[in-house]
């Protein structure tokens, strides 16, 4: 307690031996009313009442002295406070574990304050009917500290045993926010985000009670979607603000199995209900979420999806024909720019334009495509090779002639449906079905990434383009994010990547949100979680992980940073413009149908129940063979 020494006025042991200060808070203690520390602090020369001159607290002067703070504890009266109405109704009048400190504050610097903690005081609180205050001073909880009028809020982020007083715990904090001391009760009010007052040290710390964290975690009005209850409460909602989650991404972060999927199908659920006329898309690498969207989504895959090749750009193109790496692949690359462009010069849309590129959304028929480049290589003098040519050309044949990738390169798709797929794939109009699920686990693997660059670039790209007509949102949830954003290390410069990268970081300007999913945050490339404002993090066992949340985390949820390897499932950190502040919630059992179907098979239950494997077998060769699902 050497800091303190220094910082408070010099004091009379008072007998038993131990730290003058905590004794002091003892003393407040005893008296049951915050007020009489501060009172200290405030006017050091005042006559400090003695513990052996037992002082007239309000409402408690009866009470006897008592020896130890263990005997304050104990007291049966004092230990379980039981307002009438119920543990988490309002209530008129606080609890004694509400109304008596648990420590004071010892240091208070820009980041990184300490408070000094009282165990026997957390003892007594942990067995209080109030869940909020049961859990008093543990990593991951709000304390209250009192400054003046008003009431500051910080969260626990470390605690350690400090040596230097029997029982004293030094506990490292986060401020939160502020409010006000409503005058009879000593509850807090009118809550608001950041820090105007700093306390002093010596300032009495509180456990915050759940009539607090409702006050705290009140809608403050904007529009919002509930998802779950705040951690510990029994009651509380937890709140997302639609528009502050959307107008800057958001991602949700978690190890396998700890409810991702689900929370994500949750909120898009909410979300759905709350704007029935959204436009959401949402990339399903393996076929989980068309379950859950059956009812208020469109559900697309390659049965399908007739997305038009022609819709591709330069890049994507060559990430599909081409086969080639380093020269070559210019070359090829050279020969297919020049070709495609006489390709889709070729088409009737094309006339008249006079910026027509390579880029351009404009139909083209393959075989033209071919045909040009086989005219072409006719062209050649005889130093030329012609072996690019013959290589795209077949590749191509490949591409047509494989039934694996008709939902993309099918003869039928040659019209102009462009306007078309925008409409259906972004539900405009939404038709009671403001979500797409689209679908690509059939899609050939070599082709997903491309065919989700597509989707993605539409997006960004009909945002662009509809800058003049009414702003109509669109929100494009990526699951397996770290597939498509890879970082640095797995990066090979596809046009996903490119593309989620730039909306992440110009998308918000256009309206377009993007919500990536991901149980690697390590992997995603640099930034892009830096560009996501709100955080939804669930359990993540991996330290490279973790460490790359709390870097992505702003500051003030440092706190909860440190209670994410110890969410139980279904349970979530959530930080950003989303939430007013920090939260720890649980999230709502989704009812069954709206869940992804990513349930687990129970090895036990299903080897236990044998017949019907041969037909069920040749079935599934019969599919197999026949691509089809
Ligand atoms: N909010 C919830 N309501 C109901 N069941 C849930 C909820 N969250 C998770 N589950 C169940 O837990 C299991 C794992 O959830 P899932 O969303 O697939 O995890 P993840 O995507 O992180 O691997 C699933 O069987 C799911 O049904
Ligand atoms: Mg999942």
């Amino acid at each position: 307690m050497t800091e303190m020494s220094g910082k408070f006025p010099p004091e009379k042991q008072t007998g038993d031996g131990d730290d003058p200060s905590l004794d002091r808070l003892r003393r407040a203690a005893q008296r049951g009313r915050p007020g009489h520390l501060e009172e200290a602090v405030a006017r050091p020369e005042a006559p400090q009442p003695r513990r052996d001159q037992p002082a007239a607290g309000p409402g408690q002067a009866s009470r006897p002295s008592a020896e130890t703070l263990e005997a304050v504890v104990a007291a049966p009266a004092d230990r379980k406070p039981r307002p009438a109405s119920g543990p988490e109704k309002a209530s008129s009048s606080l609890g004694a574990n509400a109304t008596t400190p648990i420590g004071k504050v010892v240091e208070i610097a820009g980041s990184g304050s300490r408070i000094l903690l009282d165990l026997n005081r957390l003892h007594a609180c942990s067995e209080d009917d109030d869940p909020s205050i049961m859990l008093a001073g543990q990593v991951g909880s709000q304390v209250k500290i009192r400054v003046g009028k008003n009431w500051l809020l910080a969260s626990v982020r470390t605690q350690k045993q400090d040596d230097s007083v029997a029982g004293g715990i030094v506990a490292a904090i986060d401020f939160l926010g502020e409010g006000n001391e409503e005058r009879l009760t000593g509850r807090l009010t009118g809550f608001r985000r950041g820090v105007t007052t700093y306390p002093v040290p010596g300032s009495e710390v509180f456990p915050a009670t759940s009539d607090d964290l409702r006050q705290i975690y009140a809608s403050d009005g904007r529009a919002n979607v509930q998802i779950g209850k705040v951690f510990p409460t029994k009651d509380i909602r937890a709140g997302l603000y639609i528009d502050a989650m959307l107008g800057k991404h958001f991602a949700l972060l978690g190890s396998t199995g700890t409810g991702k999927s689900t929370g994500a199908a949750l909120i898009l659920h909410r979300i759905c209900q709350a704007a029935p006329e959204g436009h959401i898309v949402m990339i399903d690498p393996h076929g989980e979420y068309s379950a859950a969207f059956r009812q208020t989504g469109m559900i697309f895959d390659v049965s399908n999806l007739q997305m038009p090749y022609w819709l591709m750009n330069f890049d994507e193109h060559c990430e599909v024909f081409l086969t080639t790496r380093g020269n070559e692949r210019q070359t090829d690359a050279d020969i297919l720019a020049r070709c495609l462009l006489k390709a889709r010069q070729k088409s009737r849309l094309a006339e008249g334009m006079n910026k027509l590129t390579v880029d351009s959304p404009i139909p083209y028929l393959l075989s033209d495509l071919t045909s040009i480049l086989q005219d072409e290589m006719g062209k050649l003098d005889k130093a030329s090779s012609s072996i690019p040519y013959m290589r795209i050309k077949s590749k191509i044949d490949e591409l047509k002639a494989d039934p694996r990738y008709q939902f993309m390169f099918s003869g039928m798709l040659v019209g102009d449906t462009m306007a078309e797929f925008i409409g259906k794939i972004f539900r405009l109009p939404a038709e009671g079905k403001p979500i797409s699920i689209v679908d690509v686990s059939g899609v050939p693997s070599d082709i997903t990434s491309t065919v989700v660059a597509v989707l993605s670039r539409l997006t960004f790209d009909y945002a662009i383009w509809s800058r003049d007509e009414k702003t109509r949102p669109i929100l494009l949830v990526c699951e397996e994010a770290h597939r498509y954003v890879p970082n640095e290390k797995n990066a090979d410069g596809s046009s996903v990547g490119n593309i989620l990268s730039r909306i992440a970081k110009e998308g918000r300007k256009y309206g377009v949100s993007l919500g990536l999913i991901t149980q690697r945050p390590s992997d995603l490339a640099e930034g892009v979680l830096s560009q996501c404002g709100t955080i939804i993090s669930m359990r993540l066992n991996n330290d490279r992980d973790q460490a790359f949340v709390k870097a992505a985390m702003p500051e003030g949820a440092r706190g909860f940073l440190d209670s994410i390897p110890a969410l139980r499932n279904r349970e979530c950190i959530i930080c950003g413009e989303g939430v007013s502040i920090p939260v720890r919630v649980s999230f709502d059992t989704l009812e069954e149908h709206k869940r992804p179907a990513s349930e687990d098979p129970s090895f036990a239950a299903l080897w236990n129940d044998g017949g019907g494997e041969e037909e069920s077998v040749g079935r599934t060769v019969a599919r197999w063979r026949s691509q089809g699902r």
